[in-house]
Formats: structure tokens, C-alpha cells, sequence
């Protein structure tokens, strides 16, 4: 269009070589062309003529993510041809930058600058990938309050409607009929019952990919109830649940060739008379007891229930995300979630896959030495370790002991939530390695 708004990317180099006429703007506003600056150039009559971007070393996901909400609303363009791969970064990183949250405000979110889509990107990855992501916030924004058990469900009744899967859900006092044990316990204190959402899609001669989410629509933490500082935030406790369904919709909405399941278990974690007590004994769906060391271990237990069943089926990749622990946040900070894998060549793709996306995840072991310390004195297993160190270590080995051992698994310890606002990444609700995920699944049914 030709009244769109050029974007450069420019370096010092650049600016000096390409764009002579407006060094002495640019170095007036005190631009240089370092990686994060932004520069409107003016034409003579005082209209934008001109957006001068620094550039980085290397272009990624983030390098425009500032822009839509900080440049005038208009409409802009690419000056350059960028590879495809590098044009649907940056197209992508406008899109994810232009998010705003505003359910809850009278006044919403003004308009913000529009970028014309390159001619050579990946239109549909570029669309699922920010719709899913949207969905993802959405869903981990939105306060418990409004995000029960209950409306997890229909937000996966709704996704199966869109792309004509199945859905089947447990619900309340079917799960212990059903054999759910664990997802029962912790949910039957909660006013909004506990159940298990469970979908599938896709074509069922194809690779069997099964995803698993924590869905703690809010978590007390229970009878061992949190501290105030350690609740404020537990609105996000079913990040993992959000960022499966992200996962899902962005593998339905491309149309990967996969046979498709998709496990969330949705629960509250609250304190009721009937709530789960410290050192109540449950039997898991696998048939081994655990002890509740504490209440607040509430993820690894519903996880458990469902990871049991997921296996059961021998999927030929399965994946569960979960704001499982606190002891993963201190480890690597709240925005690099953490992973553990059973199998090594999965585990290096997905290392590579984070790069390769610009969502990266880090990889920590399944030290099975720790195994131990889940020992119970009267139980097969506690829902705790017994030692302060290594928490979201053991809290994988918890889980990998419903994992049948030929089953290659990855399980995702995420935050799911941006404390502070990046480029492209608004401070709230995240998906956080969804992205290298849906590259990593592409390519097992490559
Ligand atoms: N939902 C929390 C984990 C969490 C806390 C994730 C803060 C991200 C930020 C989980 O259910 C929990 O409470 N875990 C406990 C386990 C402990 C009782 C063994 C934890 O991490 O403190
Ligand atoms: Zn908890
Ligand atoms: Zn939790």
C-alpha cells in the first residue's frame, strides 16, 4: 500500500550510508542505531516519513515486539525483504507486541499500529501461533473468578466445535467411579467440581501425540494454605492447562497430521471441611498409594491420574505442562521454564527447537538418585520429598513414576506469567515454550 509507513532496520553503519538525510534527526533524537531504538523521521511538512529501527546482530521474534503499542496508530511496512524464516519472526513479534488484556476495563486498549503482512511469510503458522498465544493470556489472565473447572471445559468444548474433535469430561463424583482418584481429592473441597477434560482430534493411523495440563484454577494450596504473597498469583496455577489447549489449537488449527489427545486436569485446590488432609492416604489411578505430605503438592497429583491414562494408551510422544513448582522458578527465574525428558535425541530437539523459535526452555535432569527421598513410611510414595533442595527435580520424578518407562516424555515446569513487560510480551498471563513445542511435534510427525 503505498501510504504505509516505511520501516528500516538500521545499524550505525546503515544510518550513516543509507540514510544520510537523516543523521542529523536521528542524532538529535538521540538515535544511533543500537539494537532497541526507535526513531520517527519526519518529512517536510512535520509528517512521519520514515521509521528508523536499530537493528540487531541477529533479527528475532522480539526485535519489533515494541512497536505496536509505542508507534503512532497507523499502518506500517517492511522497507527490507527479509528470508521468509526471518520475516515471520518479526511479523509474528508485532502481532504477539499488539496483545492487550481489557475484558475488565470500560475503556479498552486504544487502537495500536497495524504492520502489513510480508509477502513471504508463513501466513498460517504466523496466525496460529498468535492465536493460540492470545488464547493462552487470555486464559491464565483471566481471575479465578471467572476461570473455574467449569469454564476450562467449555474454553476445550468450544476449541473441539471450531475443529470438530471429541470431547468427553468426568466430572465431580464420576472421577472416583471412573478411577480418578487423585483428581478427585484434590478438587472435592471446591464449590466448582473437579474434573478431567479429554479430547481428541486428528487421524487416528497417524503418530499418536497425547499433551497433558496442570488445570489448578486457583490453588489455595489447601489445608497447608499458602501465605498471602505465595496465593496473590495462583489465578495462574492452570497455565499448564491454558498452554496445552494453545499447544492443541495451534497443532488443529495447521492441520498437522497427528492423532491428537489432549488431557487437562481441571480442579480447584481449596479448604473446605471435606478437604484433603496432611498425611491422608489416597490409592492413584495406577493402584500405588501415596501419602499427602502436603496439600499444596495438589498439581503432581492430578497430573499423576492423568499422566497414568495418557501412557496406558502408549502415545509415541507424550507432553505435560504445569506451574508445578516453585523450586523450578528459583532454579532458572520465572521466564526459561524448565524440562525433563526420558529420552535423550527428543530432549535435544526440543533444546533445539527453543532456539530455533526464539522460546527457549532449559533441560534439568530426572537425577534418579533423588528417588528416594519420595520414600514413605507407610504408603508407596509421598506427594513430597524429604529435603528442601531440588524440589522441582523430584516433583518430575513424582510424575515420571506414572509414566510407563517406553513412553517418550517430556514434562514442562513453566511460570506462565510475565512478571515485568518484554518486547512483544506484555507483563500477565504467557505461553512459555509453546512454541518450540509445536516445532518439536511438527517434526516428530514430519
Ligand atoms: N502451584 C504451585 C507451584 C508454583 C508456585 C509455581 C509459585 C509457580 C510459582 C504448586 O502447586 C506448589 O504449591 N508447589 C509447592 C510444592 C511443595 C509443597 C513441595 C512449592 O513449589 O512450593
Ligand atoms: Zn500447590
Ligand atoms: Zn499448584
Amino acid at each position: 500500500m503505498a501510504d504505509a509507513i516505511a520501516i528500516y532496520l538500521v545499524n550505525a553503519d546503515q544510518l550513516q550510508n543509507d540514510h544520510a538525510d537523516s543523521v542529523a534527526w536521528s542524532q538529535a533524537s538521540g538515535f544511533s542505531g543500537q539494537a532497541g531504538e526507535v526513531c520517527l523521521v519526519p518529512d517536510t511538512t512535520g509528517k512521519i516519513a520514515k521509521v528508523l529501527v536499530g537493528r540487531p546482530e541477529v533479527i528475532n521474534t522480539w526485535t519489533l515486539g515494541n512497536l505496536p503499542k509505542t508507534l503512532p496508530a497507523g499502518t506500517y511496512a517492511l522497507a527490507e525483504h527479509f528470508s521468509e524464516q526471518d520475516a515471520t519472526k518479526l511479523y509474528l513479534g508485532w502481532q504477539l507486541g499488539s496483545y492487550s488484556f481489557d475484558r475488565y476495563k470500560l475503556t479498552k486498549a486504544g487502537r495500536v499500529a497495524i504492520l502489513q503482512t510480508p509477502d513471504n511469510i508463513d501466513v498460517p503458522y504466523a496466525k496460529a501461533a498468535t492465536e493460540a498465544t492470545y488464547l493462552v493470556r487470555d486464559l491464565v489472565t483471566t481471575p479465578s473468578n471467572n476461570m473455574g473447572p467449569d469454564q476450562l471445559e467449555e474454553v476445550a468444548r468450544s476449541l473441539a466445535e471450531r475443529y470438530e474433535a471429541q470431547v468427553e469430561v468426568i466430572a465431580g463424583g464420576d472421577l472416583v467411579i471412573e478411577n480418578y482418584p487423585m483428581i478427585y481429592a484434590v478438587g472435592k473441597a471446591s464449590t466448582r467440581a473437579p474434573r478431567l477434560i479429554d479430547m481428541r482430534w486428528g487421524n487416528p493411523d497417524a503418530p499418536k501425540v497425547t499433551l497433558v495440563g496442570k488445570g489448578v484454577c486457583f490453588d489455595s494450596g489447601g489445608l497447608d494454605i499458602k501465605s498471602a504473597t505465595g496465593m496473590r498469583l495462583m489465578k495462574k496455577d492452570m497455565g499448564g492447562a491454558a498452554q496445552v489447549l494453545g499447544l492443541a489449537q495451534m497443532i488443529m488449527e495447521t492441520g498437522l497430521p497427528v492423532n491428537l489427545r489432549l488431557l487437562v486436569a481441571a480442579v480447584e485446590n481449596s479448604i473446605a471441611g471435606n478437604a484433603l488432609r496432611p498425611l491422608d492416604i489416597l490409592t492413584s489411578r495406577k493402584g500405588t498409594t501415596i501419602e499427602i505430605g502436603n496439600t499444596d503438592a495438589e498439581g503432581r497429583l492430578v497430573l499423576a491420574d492423568a499422566l497414568w491414562e495418557a501412557s496406558s494408551e502408549d502415545p509415541d510422544l507424550l507432553i505435560d505442562c504445569a506451574t508445578l513448582t516453585g523450586a523450578a522458578r528459583v532454579a532458572l527465574g520465572s521466564e526459561l521454564p524448565a524440562f525433563f525428558c526420558n529420552d535423550d535425541a527428543t530432549k535435544e530437539k526440543l533444546l533445539s527447537a527453543g532456539l530455533a523459535t526464539d522460546d527457549p526452555l532449559w533441560n534439568l535432569p530426572l537425577h534418579s538418585a533423588y528417588r528416594t527421598m519420595l520414600d514413605s513410611p507407610v504408603a508407596d510414595m509421598n506427594n513430597i520429598a524429604n529435603a528442601s533442595y531440588g524440589g522441582a527435580i523430584t516433583a518430575a520424578l513424582f510424575l515420571q513414576e506414572f509414566i510407563q518407562a517406553d513412553t517418550s516424555w517430556i514434562h514442562v515446569d513453566l511460570m506462565a506469567y510475565n512478571l515485568r513487560s518484554l518486547p512483544g510480551r506484555p507483563e500477565g498471563g504467557e505461553a512459555m515454550g509453546m512454541r518450540a513445542l509445536f516445532e518439536l511435534v511438527k517434526q516428530h510427525v514430519a
